[in-house]
């Protein structure tokens, strides 16, 4: 969804993102997960991949989706901009950990996730940082293995540190919860 000025909005500082981030990996781990390989959703999954790889120490390949053409009118439908070569090869047999900063609507994750299907991954499991509970308009598969998130929402605008053009500014609108 895009922002809304009326949204309520919430800062999460890096330290914060850090922490539930880390709690995703150990929750990935105490679940007996053992991913071959993690796939971030860019851009907002970049970061949280990179922290989770701290802690479960995989290798990192990157996806992007939008959601504009090539005029840059919205599309209506996500589609890939840069997706994973020799993909085949790559995720076939293997297990996959999933990683975005935040199920919204759930149409970027499903999409995602029935992408990576059809290479035949072994297994796939999710983990976003933030879900927001609120009416979904797409649906996480059946054949996902494990979903991971790391701190539910409510319908909030969540601003992540990594928009911010003041960092200063946005830890101490952090702190105003
Ligand atoms: P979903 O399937 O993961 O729920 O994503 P959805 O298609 O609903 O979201 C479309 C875009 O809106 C995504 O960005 C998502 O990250 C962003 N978004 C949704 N809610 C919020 C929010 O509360 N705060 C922020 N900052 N972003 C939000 P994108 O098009 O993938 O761009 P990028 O920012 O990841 O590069
Ligand atoms: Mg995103």
């Amino acid at each position: 969804m895009p922002y809304n000025p009326s949204m309520e909005k919430r800062h999460f500082s890096y330290q914060e993102i850090h922490k539930t981030a880390k709690s995703m990996a150990l929750r990935v781990q105490e679940r007996g997960f053992e991913p071959d390989v993690i796939v971030a959703i860019g851009t907002g999954g970049f970061i949280p991949a990179r922290i989770i790889r701290t802690f479960l120490r995989k290798p990192i390949l990157a996806v992007g989706i939008a959601y504009y053409d090539a005029n840059d009118k919205p599309a209506g439908n996500p589609r890939k901009v840069q997706w994973i070569e020799e993909a085949e090869r790559k995720l076939s047999g293997k297990k996959i950990l999933l990683v975005d900063e935040v199920d919204d609507s759930r149409t970027t994750l499903e999409y995602c996730i029935r992408e990576l299907m059809n290479h035949h991954p072994a297994e796939i499991a999710v983990a976003v940082i933030h879900n927001k509970n609120k009416l979904k308009r797409g649906t996480i598969p059946s054949e996902v293995a494990h979903y991971i998130v790391g701190e539910e929402l409510p319908d909030v605008w969540i601003v992540y540190p990594w928009d911010a053009l003041d960092i200063d500014e946005h830890d101490r609108n952090t702190g105003k919860r």
